[in-house]
């Protein structure tokens, strides 16, 4: 029989990730049983509210993602009853005190693992931190922290923080979370690229044109500005989001799926790659605090010379994360005089969509059908929806299981960030200190003019504005 315990308490309980992204999550995940046995989930915030009180909020935001599924109402009122409340300060020894004090009566002296769900402001994050560490870390288990971005504005400040935070922690009780890790098809492109000889063999200069990772969002930074105007969009998204799923999509061939061996790689290929310049993003005058596109360059025999398309954008004309491989053209195609005008060079291109509508499709030249000799171009396509019938988990659900299992592979290492910010801060610096004006771009369009500009320049256009 288990005799150990997990709780979970969620510092910040009552912001908008907190109830929008993990009290459903850890409901999801204890709808399908992958809680362990003895678990115990509590909210931490300043403001008052009896458990009571904080169950009913929490179950506004709880779904069973698919309306008709089994028992979904008695699970519901089951997992609300684990659920509790502390009403303290962040920076309170003595209130954490009286948390550990009621963590303790709910582990009734079992094994205490204890993990901490960081959902506040940054400037917070380490009293937070050292109240939960000295008065309300395990006695005789685990205690981990998960701790979401931003991560510092810059390498000095992320160094600071991540120094103030080891007067606390030990590194691996850290849990940096970047729940674009946690999407499936991010943790699919692993499985795509090493599993799979049609690509593997592919995976360089040699093949590759360009690799384009494009985030777009059909909203602004409504009801966020405050957090937004301090950190934009390349802190926002590219730094992190869209950084990471390139250093998973470059990396060389760990040598286990260790996350040790993962991170190893990814460190690699981020300390391999050029920090931005200026001159390597939308020219000057086009970027702006909520849209950006840069080009960056991995120095490494596999990767040089392919360049690395990044653009990022809020209140467009749609939302979409996607990642597309550009091949390189077949040299002397026999069949060059039958394309037609919308075969241009007539590359392949692999796209691989992480969001909305998972997708995995290969575009191929084909012969139309008929007696001429007309080619166009056709995908291979891989719709999630129409393959499995299975529904997608939250990343955020991965991502609390494997905090709480312990599995680290997901998460951010300290020198992995350190690695992220090195190739940004040069760049972010001198924006500042430069004032270089924004671009403006009409809210709903598909994106400011510039981004043609980067991509002529690299000698490519982007996929998705075919
Ligand atoms: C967050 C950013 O990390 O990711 C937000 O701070 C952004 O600005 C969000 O909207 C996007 O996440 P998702 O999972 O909805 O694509």
């Amino acid at each position: 029989k288990d005799n150990s315990t997990v709780s979970i308490t969620v510092v910040g309980a009552s912001g908008d990730l907190a109830k929008k992204k993990i009290f459903p999550a850890l409901f999801a995940l204890y709808y399908e049983d992958c809680l362990p046995e003895h678990f115990t989930i509590f909210g931490y915030a300043r403001s008052k509210m009896t458990d009571a009180e904080l169950r009913n909020m929490v179950s506004q935001t709880l779904t069973c993602r698919i309306d008709k599924r089994e028992n979904c109402t008695e699970k519901m009122e089951l997992f609300l009853k684990r659920c509790f409340y502390h009403s303290g300060q962040y920076d309170s020894l003595d209130n954490f005190a009286e948390l550990d004090k009621k963590l303790k009566e709910h582990e009734d002296g079992r094994v205490s693992n204890r993990i901490f769900y960081l959902s506040i402001p940054p400037n917070i994050f380490v009293d937070a931190v050292k109240c939960a560490s000295l008065s309300a870390s395990s006695a005789n288990g685990w205690t981990r922290v998960i701790v979401e971005k931003p991560f510092g504005r810059d390498s000095e400040s992320s160094a600071a923080l991540t120094k103030d935070l080891k007067q606390y922690l030990e590194e691996d009780q850290i849990f940096r979370i970047d729940h674009y890790l946690g999407k499936e098809l991010v943790e699919n492109l692993s499985v795509l690229r090493f599993s799979n000889l049609i690509f593997e063999p592919l995976w360089s200069r040699q093949y590759i044109r360009s690799v384009q990772l494009i985030f777009s969002e059909d909203f602004g930074t409504e009801g966020r500005g405050g957090y937004f105007d301090h950190y934009g969009i390349i802190r926002d998204i590219m730094q992190n989001h869209l950084l990471q799923i390139l250093a998973l999509f470059a990396m060389e061939t760990p040598v286990s799926l260790d996350a040790e061996d993962i991170r190893n790689e990814k460190v690699k290929v981020l300390r391999s790659m050029r920090p931005l310049k200026l001159e390597d993003t939308v020219p000057q005058g086009s970027l702006t605090p909520t849209f950006a596109a840069a080009a960056l360059f991995i120095d490494n025999a596999r990767w040089e010379g392919v360049p690395f398309l990044m653009k990022a954008g809020k209140a467009l004309h749609d939302k979409r994360t996607e990642i597309r491989v550009q091949f390189r053209h077949v040299p002397g195609n026999l069949y060059k005089r039958n394309f037609g005008p919308d075969l241009d060079d007539a590359t392949n291109e692999l796209v691989i969509r992480v969001q909305p509508d998972e997708a995995i499709y290969l575009t191929i030249n084909n012969k139309v059908p008929g007696l001429g000799m007309k080619l166009d171009r056709s995908n291979l396509n891989l719709l999630y929806a129409a393959r499995y019938s299975k529904e997608i988990p939250d990343a955020y659900e991965r991502l609390l299981l494997d905090a709480i299992e312990g599995e680290r592979r997901l998460f951010i290492r300290s020198d992995e960030l350190d690695a992220a910010w090195a190739l940004f801060t040069p760049l972010l610096k001198e924006l500042e200190e430069k004032n270089i004006i924004p671009e403006y771009y009409p809210y709903g369009s598909r994106s400011p003019v510039g981004v043609h500009y980067l991509a002529a320049r690299h000698n490519v256009k982007w996929g998705d504005l075919d």
